[in-house]
């Protein structure tokens, strides 16, 4: 009887733990994407027709789209790292860039360009690609070609 109720007391503990630690992992869709899109999708969204110039196209810069799941795991630098590699945030030129020197020819975003993430931000999205770097449901973004227009102030 005794035993019961230890056994259930332990299965009760170990729910508890693996619930909260389900719930302490990084969500894509609700941290990370936002980060992304306020700091990188207006230069790193899919081509489209230029607003103002009739036949002009405007292209993502380097070819790399950010906006939805398959292509951001499947942009690398040629012959060099993938932006995201699963499990090693350290390898991820995502997480490289945005760490080098602001005058680093290959710091991104550009100074003044948009928004810079914080030292917070940049190990929240390092914690999503140390745990796998998973979407969950998120497959793309719906409104790809939208980004928030920033008043200019780093945080
Ligand atoms: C103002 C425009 C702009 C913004 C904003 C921007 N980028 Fe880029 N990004 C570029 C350009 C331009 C390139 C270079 C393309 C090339 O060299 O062909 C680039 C290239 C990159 C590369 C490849 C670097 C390499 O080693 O060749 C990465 C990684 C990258 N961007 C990540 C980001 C991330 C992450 C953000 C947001 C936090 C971001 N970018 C925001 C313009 C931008």
């Amino acid at each position: 009887m005794h035993k019961t109720i230890l056994l259930a007391a332990l299965f009760g503990l170990l729910a508890l733990v693996m619930n909260t630690s389900a719930q302490d992992k990084v969500d894509f869709e609700t941290q990370v994407y936002p980060l992304i899109k306020a700091s990188c999708v207006q230069c790193h969204r899919p081509e489209h027709d230029h607003p103002e110039r009739p036949g002009r196209k405007i292209r993502p810069k380097g070819g790399y789209v950010f906006t939805n799941a398959e292509a951001l795991m499947a942009a690398e630098v040629e012959d060099g790292p993938k932006f995201i590699v699963p499990g090693k945030p350290e390898d991820s030129r995502i997480i490289q860039v945005v760490k080098l020197p602001l005058h680093d020819d290959y710091h991104y975003p550009p100074e003044g360009k948009a928004p810079q993430w914080t030292a917070a931000e940049i190990e929240l999205v390092s914690k999503w690609i140390a745990e796998g770097a998973d979407f969950g449901k998120w497959k793309e973004d719906d409104k790809p070609l939208e980004y928030p227009v920033w008043d200019g102030k780093e945080k």
